[in-house]
């Protein structure tokens, strides 16, 4: 069955809006947060409709039934991430969520004055500013793997970092700005090769490319749902079971306790002992229909979609005059499109673009040291979907020449 993306992008009612002056909507901030699906909506507002109760404390009938939703869940996460255990994915609210919480929990467990936290050039703020905090705490450096100018992980610079020192590694599976995908079994035998743990952030990953934990052996994983079709306000950690066990806990609170004493407390085994409080539950329930869309529609049949409009997206962009694209070529890349025009700001690119119905998000995009290494302090980001179609490039090419036009640009 080949993919059909017109097909595809008929699920999403947002979609199908018409703007003022009858123009369709251009989403191209898919790499902030994706649409969502009708199965989605429907999920999350069924949850309301139908049987909504706290999770994981309630014996009657609503109760059970949002507790074997969210196991259900927890468990198409496993499935598809292939995780080894259902107790080894962890709802947390995001992404930072998710990162903070490692970064905290393994930083108190195991760095010490001297250690190396090794993350890279590219990564988005949420994968840099929670590791500086623990390293000024615990007296540990954080250290970053150098890109080269083309936007690729500089691995004649590997010797140099992947020291004895490190004791984790934390990355992006894809860059957010240049659409770098990085390459994770051979980022994680370099990791465990000099005894580190190894992180994957994927949240710009999970809706583009496979994830497999245990055959790329990676210690810790994390994303959110709002990136792929699903709601916001629903995340996933994913740890090997040992090293969760061996992590304390980061929130404390009620389901996160076995027993609380006047004096102290003991904890819940996992994923509870990491799910203090109340979790943002229909989100969590609403997850599955979105990892159940991804999976049917088949991740290998949108990746090979996406890299095709991405191809189409980049040589229709390189002809239009001053226009640089930052990051590598298509074939390394996903469905990320970062670029400047010369003469333009390019929030005044964004504005131009949103009168022809064209989303694009511009600005650091959280990655401020990359942008640094750039040597530019804003881009202009597309970011594309399964759901877009070669019409929604048509808009952006002539948006720009719009843009051109209107800032007068030679
Ligand atoms: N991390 C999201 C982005 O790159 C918000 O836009």
């Amino acid at each position: 069955m080949t993919f059909d993306p017109q097909a595809f992008r008929d699920q999403f009612p947002i979609l199908k809006q018409r703007l003022s002056k009858d123009r369709p909507v251009v989403y191209l901030d898919s790499g902030a947060s994706a649409q969502k699906p009708q199965c989605v909506i429907d999920s999350e507002s069924d949850v309301y409709q139908r049987y909504y109760a706290n999770a994981y404390r309630g014996v009657y009938e609503f109760g059970a039934m949002v507790d074997d939703a969210l196991e259900a869940s927890r468990a198409t996460v496993k499935s598809m991430i292939n995780a080894a255990r259902v107790e080894e994915i962890i709802f947390t609210s995001g992404t930072t969520m998710s990162i903070n919480l490692v970064a905290h929990c393994f930083g108190h467990a195991f760095l010490s004055t001297g250690d190396v936290i090794l993350l890279t050039e590219m990564e988005h703020h949420a994968n840099i500013v929670p590791w500086q905090m623990i390293a000024a705490q615990k007296g540990a450096e954080v250290r970053f793997l150098p890109i080269t100018d083309e936007g690729l992980l500089d691995e004649s610079r590997f010797d140099e970092f992947f020291t004895q020192r490190v004791k984790i590694v934390s990355v992006t599976g894809m860059s957010n700005v240049l659409g770098t995908i990085n390459d994770i079994p051979r980022l994680a035998e370099r990791s465990h090769s000099v005894g580190a743990r190894f992180l994957v952030d994927a949240a710009q990953t999970a809706p583009h490319v496979t994830i497999d934990v245990q055959k790329d052996n990676i210690d810790f994983l994390t994303f959110s749902g709002h990136k792929i079709f699903g709601p916001s306000g629903i995340g996933i950690l994913y740890g090997k079971e040992e090293l969760l066990n061996a992590l304390p806990p980061f929130l404390g609170g009620g389901h996160m306790i076995e027993r609380v004493y006047q004096d102290h407390s003991t904890w819940a085994h996992l994923p509870a002992k990491f799910e203090a409080g109340t979790i943002p539950i229909a989100q969590a329930i609403a997850l599955k229909p979105a990892i159940d869309l991804l999976e049917e529609t088949g991740l290998d049949q949108i990746q090979d979609y996406e890299h095709h409009l991405t191809k189409q997206a980049y040589e229709r962009l390189m002809e239009i005059s001053g226009m640089t694209i930052y990051g590598p070529s298509p074939e390394t890349r996903g469905p990320i499109l970062s670029f400047r025009l010369a003469g333009a700001h390019p929030e005044d690119i964004a504005q131009l673009l949103n009168r022809r119905g064209v989303f694009v998000r511009h600005g650091h995009h959280c990655t401020m040291p990359l942008h640094d290494r750039l040597g530019v302090t804003a881009t202009v980001r597309a970011s594309l979907a399964a759901y877009n179609l070669t019409s929604d490039l048509d808009a952006l090419i002539e948006g720009l020449h719009f843009v051109r036009q209107r800032l007068r640009l030679t």
